[in-house]
């Protein structure tokens, strides 16, 4: 007879983590029912699975507030986030309001919302819904679907990434120029800034390595306390005056009410004086980018450099 073998418990946080290591792009999925109530959540969980016939699935969980229109629905649409849409996943994920009031969307043949400027949509017929413990299989068939050339926004480990700019974000700096990584964090149409005898600047940090330049960005910001999350590279430039490559990241966050510095209104950004020059014209081209909501990435030097939107 052989001995029965115990098996640990599982350590769910641990689980959640080692799930959470394979690298995804993130998606909304959106349905609306009879009644024409609209309901959304950002999930990862995306696989295409057929070809023929066409088939996707994602996996609601039970917990979801929108679980029973999910598993009720005839249709429902997958739009796939492109980089630049991480407030969008924030909302569908978090946001207890109507979150389709905060995000452009357009209808689909069904009549279901979708998200404006994602990189594919799919416009899907439930084909079946299959249970499996705290989630489920939402089968669907793709009755029609539009894709872009965008590039998709990335997740792994619990961050965003945003593959095309971070590969120009590691781009390797000239010998010798301090790395020094800075955030520009909105906030309903005002951007966080601090201020000294030089000017205002924005939230920085020197980084020893720049493969470190994210994580060490992000721990400073913590230590602000206005709960701002990073999104993609903005602007990458050197400043040969003092030494510097910056590497410029944007931020968001919600109901941050500032220690030490103050959130400006975007329009006024463009007047000021600060304190790093390279901040002043990455700020002037963020006041206007901001009014079409078309982000591009700068790489130069103080000479001049490209504009790349995705
Ligand atoms: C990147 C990301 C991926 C997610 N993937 C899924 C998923 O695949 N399935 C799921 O049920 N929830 C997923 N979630 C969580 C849901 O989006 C979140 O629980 C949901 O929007 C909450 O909605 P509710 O307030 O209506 O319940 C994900 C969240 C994030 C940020």
């Amino acid at each position: 007879m052989s001995a029965a073998v115990q098996i640990p418990p599982m350590d769910a946080r641990a689980l959640r983590a080692a799930f959470g290591s394979f690298m995804t792009g993130v998606t909304v999925v959106t349905t609306r029912n009879r009644a024409g109530q609209a309901y959304g959540f950002t999930a990862n969980s995306f696989t295409s699975v057929s070809l023929d016939p066409p088939l996707l699935l994602v996996c609601p969980g039970k917990f979801l507030s929108s679980y029973a229109e999910f598993e009720a629905c005839d249709v429902f649409a997958v739009s796939i986030l492109a980089e630049g849409q991480e407030e969008i996943s924030n909302t569908f994920a978090s946001f207890k309001g109507d979150r389709f009031a905060r995000v452009e969307t357009d209808d689909d043949l069904h009549g279901v919302p979708v998200i404006a400027g994602a990189v594919a949509v799919f416009s899907c017929q439930k084909q079946q819904v299959m249970e499996a413990g705290d989630h489920a299989l939402l089968i669907g068939q793709v009755k029609h679907f539009h894709h872009s050339a965008r590039r998709g926004l990335g997740y792994a480990g619990g961050k965003y990434f945003s593959l095309g700019l971070e590969q120009s974000a590691a781009r390797a700096p000239k010998q010798g120029l301090k790395n020094v990584a800075s955030a520009i964090i909105e906030q309903n149409g005002a951007v966080y800034l601090q201020r000294d005898a030089a000017g205002y600047f924005l939230p920085q940090v020197v980084v020893s390595r720049r493969g470190l330049l994210r994580d060490a960005l992000q721990e400073h910001l913590a230590t602000l306390e206005l709960g701002a999350r990073l999104a993609q590279v903005y602007s990458i430039f050197d400043q040969a005056a003092t030494g510097e490559h910056h590497t410029c990241f944007r931020a968001t966050t919600h109901g941050a009410v500032p220690r030490e510095g103050a959130f400006v209104a975007v329009e006024d950004l463009a007047r000021l004086d600060y304190a790093v020059p390279g901040q002043a014209a990455t700020l002037a081209r963020y006041a206007t980018e901001y009014q079409t909501g078309l982000f591009g990435l700068f790489i130069g030097d103080a000479d001049g450099g490209d504009i790349h939107y995705s």
